[in-house]
């Protein structure tokens, strides 16, 4: 979704230190030792926006050591040896921001601009941009921290363009963005990419029969019927560059082989993200209604995850809820091939058993709207003025891009 959400920078307090990374990058938690604190500090001082750090643990040892280990799974999950590596950096403008999506072909991660947020001057006046990066250039670098710059970021002028891009999956060969629309008169819509030269661009679907969808935000292919799933939310209003809400927020359903467009989930404050489970069997769907971007925080409102039971017909039963995040607001989300889930928060990206227990973080010290797996034991994260390369144990749930082409 948005930026707004900027904690506190403190990716500048990462060393430049080309040092051989190694276990050295791990710190494990005891939960234990936060279970009473003296004094427990009151919402001024600590709250949704506020990074965690465990007690006797300084920011700088926190960002020193980003793979935060809460439950001893974590360590099968990032492996005896995970890196994590700053590979790009601007000084504001919100490069870095969502859709993170993996084109095995040519092994390149493509990622989109912040749409809305004033430092991108993006929404209204112009439609945010999509770019992408090689990752054999990220892996050559893995064994430093700060390789910002050592990385070529390269915009692709998807044509016609994306307007105002904000979530994205592989789709049948191809990428599929969604868009956020622009104004009254440029309606959401999803878009197909081609993920080569000339990245010519086809809408997909862009109207609930005949009516302009709010802004829609994030989309998923279940793997079981290889239907597309797409949230539709508010952030385009929120942030000014969308005309006043005419739907509800809900979770959306197309077939591709017969163009239906149906409903398969409501009673969200902002759904945003969404994935699925490795074998399609289960829905997840963030609720990022804390965020209310332009117009501020509501810390009683949802920062939380859902999870459903997707039928084999293909609908939606059985919310319950999975998590609530104790930094931020959940937002961007992936599952790996366990099963275990993963989500961009206020500290970075943190990851779930399937039955909601905290296992770990990658801690960044700031927000991370989204991230993606790079099939095995890759990642690469998005936090907005920052991009981050990972290395870790696990692999990210195969998205269906085996399906044929349409
Ligand atoms: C990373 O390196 C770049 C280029 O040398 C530098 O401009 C930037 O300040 C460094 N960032 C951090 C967080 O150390
Ligand atoms: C990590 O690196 C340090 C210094 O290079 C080395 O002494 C140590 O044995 C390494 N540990 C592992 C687990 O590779
Ligand atoms: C939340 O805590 C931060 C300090 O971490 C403080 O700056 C901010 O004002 C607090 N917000 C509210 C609404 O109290
Ligand atoms: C859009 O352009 C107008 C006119 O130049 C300017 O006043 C406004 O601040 C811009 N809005 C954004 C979001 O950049
Ligand atoms: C959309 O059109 C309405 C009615 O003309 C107008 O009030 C509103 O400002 C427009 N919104 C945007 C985002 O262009
Ligand atoms: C791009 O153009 C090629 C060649 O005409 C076509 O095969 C492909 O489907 C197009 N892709 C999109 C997303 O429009
Ligand atoms: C899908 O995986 C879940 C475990 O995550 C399992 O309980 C379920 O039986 C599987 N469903 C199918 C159709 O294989
Ligand atoms: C904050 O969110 C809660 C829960 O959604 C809602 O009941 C309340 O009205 C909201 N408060 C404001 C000021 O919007």
């Amino acid at each position: 979704m948005l930026s707004g959400v900027f904690l506190v920078g403190l990716a500048a307090l990462i060393t430049s230190s080309s040092a051989q990374s190694n276990s050295s990058q791990i710190l494990v938690v005891d939960q234990k030792s936060f279970n009473v604190l003296k004094p427990v500090p009151p919402p001024s001082e600590s709250n949704l926006t506020t990074v965690f750090v465990p007690p006797g643990v300084t920011l700088q040892q926190a960002l020193a050591k980003p793979f935060h280990v809460y439950d001893d799974a974590f360590l099968d999950i990032i492996g005896t040896n995970p890196t994590l590596t700053l590979i790009a950096s601007t000084n504001s403008n919100p490069l870095f921001h969502e859709a993170v999506v993996w084109y095995p072909p040519t092994d390149e991660i493509f990622f989109v601009q912040n749409a809305g947020a004033t430092a991108a001057g993006t929404g209204l006046n112009k439609s945010n941009i999509i770019q992408k990066i090689a990752l054999s250039q990220a892996a050559a670098v893995s064994s430093l921290r700060n390789a910002s710059g050592q990385v070529d970021v390269v915009t692709v002028n998807a044509t016609p363009p994306v307007v105002n891009s904000n979530g994205a999956t592989q789709y049948r060969g191809q990428l599929l963005f969604t868009g956020e629309g622009q104004g009254n008169n440029t309606a959401p819509a999803l878009y197909v990419v081609n993920p080569r030269p000339p990245y010519n661009t086809t809408v997909l679907v862009n109207n609930y029969f005949g009516r302009q969808w709010n802004s829609l935000n994030d989309v998923a292919v279940n793997p079981m019927n290889g239907d597309v799933y797409f949230t539709d939310t508010l952030y385009g209003y929120l942030q000014d560059f969308r005309p006043s809400p005419e739907l509800p927020n809900q979770v959306y359903r197309f077939t591709p082989s017969t163009g239906a467009v149906s409903v398969v989930a409501d009673g969200f404050d902002l759904p945003n993200g969404i994935t699925f489970s490795p074998n399609g069997s289960y829905a997840y769907v963030t609720d990022t209604g804390a965020q209310y971007s332009f117009f501020g925080y509501n810390m009683t409102a949802p920062a939380s995850i859902y999870q459903f039971t997707v039928l084999p017909d293909g609908t939606f039963a059985n919310r319950k809820l999975f998590t609530y995040s104790s930094v931020g607001i959940p937002d961007g989300i992936h599952c790996d091939s366990n099963g275990n889930v993963y989500s961009g928060v206020g500290d970075g990206v943190h990851v779930w058993s399937p039955s909601g227990k905290l296992l770990g973080k990658i801690f960044l010290g700031t927000t991370s709207a989204n991230f993606n797996f790079a099939g095995k034991g890759r990642m690469v994260i998005c936090a907005e003025t920052e991009l981050y390369y990972a290395t870790l144990a696990a692999e990210g749930a195969v998205v269906s891009s085996q399906l044929p082409p349409t």
